[in-house]
């Protein structure tokens, strides 16, 4: 009793207690927390050991070249070499698990089963036992953007016989690795592959039918993902038990004042629950206001039918409820509007022109002036309070979040920009959102696509001038870990970044 008395004494007198009170805040027992990369973004060795070009190799080699700078993913981090130094990265940040992918044209480069490259599995074997040595979780992408280039040759992901292509590579991949795997992602982040893609000619493979392929692919992608998911659920996870979902990527849409709520609404339906609603929703299917909007706009155009395609009946049912769990990744807001001179602004049949809206974002969301991208933690927690409502409270694992900058080690920016997206996602938490883990992109600078190494994202800074890629740990490694560590947020701790991250032990305390 004197003793409360005299705490809140103490806390009247000498701090201030309401407001910006130092609080530290707990995420809950069980939660999990890692890191992310992707074969094509960092493994290099695009030629090695019997590994066939994929979409990105030939896509980057291509005269002129459409990425920043001429970029290429041919050696990137190396990490097909150098993989025992990033589990030993990991094992530094202490870390529950490590989310990356499997390069589909180094384990099967002919893109189909009849051969199998033992030389790529041995090195996802090797990468997977090294991590289980020091009870590190494998999570494991099965596909991030690098289809072979053999299947692209046949349409890639507009042949609806893609169903059948990723359904192999997934039985195969369980085979092989399900022992040991236990956290299997499908596809990550149908807009990019779909939109960027087939729909526009920004992502490899560059297809750009737009209007048309980014359709075509969004079922084949849903239906592929289902594919995996009965494969796995019917014939692994009776022995191997583990979880199966997909990797949706979704900005929030926030409407530019009230006269836009129905734009943003619709920005919501085409770039988020075209991917989300066949799988997560009730009753299954592509969301009926798309559909709706696609096919007047087609019928207007003058074909002869929606060029969104149509799921069968069975389809419906065989894609619904095809996830373990709803894997988010999450970077950023825009605002939405639209106004008269959006008719006939976009030219030729698009989503954007079926979507039919203006999209932008606030500078005055940079953290600083040097920084890259925008930080709109609001925007994060709407987004996961959209899920939790539209889908009855699916269990979220976010599978991708982080920040984008330049080079340096004291990467303050980065580090305001975890903790308040971690601080949303405990709100989010508060509020009854059912979110199980969270997967800081990236480990370490990479290949940002188009980008190429103009943008990185890594807790670990890559020395791209050294021949052995020489790995540095930024600022916010060190406060990632710490928040790993202690299961707590806690804004105003600052690391002692001179003390180096190995000999920080997984007390905290320095080893000696
Ligand atoms: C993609 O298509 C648009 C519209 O037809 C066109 O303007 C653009 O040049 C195309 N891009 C490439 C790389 O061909
Ligand atoms: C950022 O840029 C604005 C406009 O260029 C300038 O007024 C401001 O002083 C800059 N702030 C910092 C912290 O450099
Ligand atoms: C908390 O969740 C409820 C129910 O989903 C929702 O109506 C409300 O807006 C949420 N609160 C905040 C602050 O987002
Ligand atoms: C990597 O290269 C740098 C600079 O060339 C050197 O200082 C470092 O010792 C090298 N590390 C290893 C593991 O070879």
């Amino acid at each position: 009793m004197c003793y409360k008395l005299w705490l809140a004494l103490a806390c009247i007198l000498f701090y201030r207690c309401n407001g910006n009170r130092h609080e530290v805040r707990k995420f809950p027992e069980g939660f999990l927390f890692g890191t992310s990369t992707a074969s094509y973004q960092t493994e290099g060795a695009w030629n090695e050991d019997g590994k066939s070009e994929s979409i990105w190799d030939h896509m980057s080699h291509q005269i002129p070249c459409s990425i920043k700078h001429c970029d290429t993913g041919d050696i990137s981090d190396d990490s097909y070499h150098l993989y025992k130094r990033d589990v030993e990265m990991i094992r530094e940040l202490g870390l529950d698990f490590y989310r990356f992918s499997l390069s589909w044209s180094r384990i099967l480069p002919t893109g189909f089963p009849d051969v199998i490259n033992e030389a790529g599995v041995q090195y996802y074997n090797n990468l997977i036992d090294e991590l289980l040595k020091y009870n590190i979780i494998p999570m494991v992408t099965i596909y991030h953007f690098d289809l072979p280039q053999t299947l692209q040759k046949l349409g890639g992901w507009s042949n609806p016989h893609i169903v059948d292509w990723f359904g192999d590579f997934s039985n195969i991949v369980f085979r092989l690795f399900g022992d040991r795997v236990k956290y299997w992602v499908t596809i990550n982040e149908p807009y990019y592959i779909c939109y960027e893609g087939y729909g526009a000619d920004i992502m490899a493979p560059q297809v750009n039918v737009t209007g048309i392929a980014e359709y075509l692919c969004a079922k084949n992608v849903l239906v592929a993902h289902a594919k995996a998911y009965h494969i796995y659920d019917e014939v692994f996870r009776p022995t191997q038990g583990g979880k199966i979902f997909i990797s949706i990527n979704a900005r929030w849409n926030e409407p530019d004042g009230d006269d836009n709520v129905e734009a943003a609404d619709d920005a919501n339906q085409f770039f988020i629950m075209q991917y989300a609603y066949p799988i997560f929703s009730k009753s299954g299917d592509f969301p009926s206001s798309i559909k709706k909007i696609i096919a007047a706009k087609s019928k207007e155009q003058g074909f002869l039918r929606s060029r969104l395609p149509e799921f069968t009946p069975d389809e419906i049912e065989y894609v619904r409820g095809t996830s373990d769990l709803y894997g988010l990744n999450h970077y950023s807001t825009q605002l939405i509007y639209r106004n008269e001179s959006v008719k006939g602004f976009y030219k030729i049949p698009s989503m954007y022109d079926d979507t039919g809206v203006f999209i932008y974002q606030l500078d005055k969301w940079l953290l600083s002036n040097s920084s890259i991208t925008k930080a709109v933690p609001w925007g994060f927690h709407k987004l996961l309070t959209f899920i939790k409502e539209q889908f009855g409270n699916p269990p979220i694992f976010v599978t991708e979040n982080g920040f984008g900058g330049s080079t340096g080690l004291e990467d303050n920016d980065r580090v305001t920009y975890y903790r308040l997206y971690l601080s949303v996602l405990l709100d989010a938490i508060e509020n009854g959102s059912d979110i199980r883990g969270y997967t800081a992109w990236s480990l370490m600078d990479n290949f940002e696509w188009n980008q190429g190494y103009s943008i990185r994202f890594g807790l670990y800074e890559v020395d791209y001038t050294c021949p052995n890629r020489t790995r540095t740990p930024r600022k916010s490694a060190y406060v990632y870990k710490e928040i790993a560590r202690t299961h707590k947020l806690d804004f105003e701790f600052e690391p002692n970044t001179s003390v180096p991250i190995s000999a920080l032990g997984e007390d905290g305390d320095e080893n000696h």
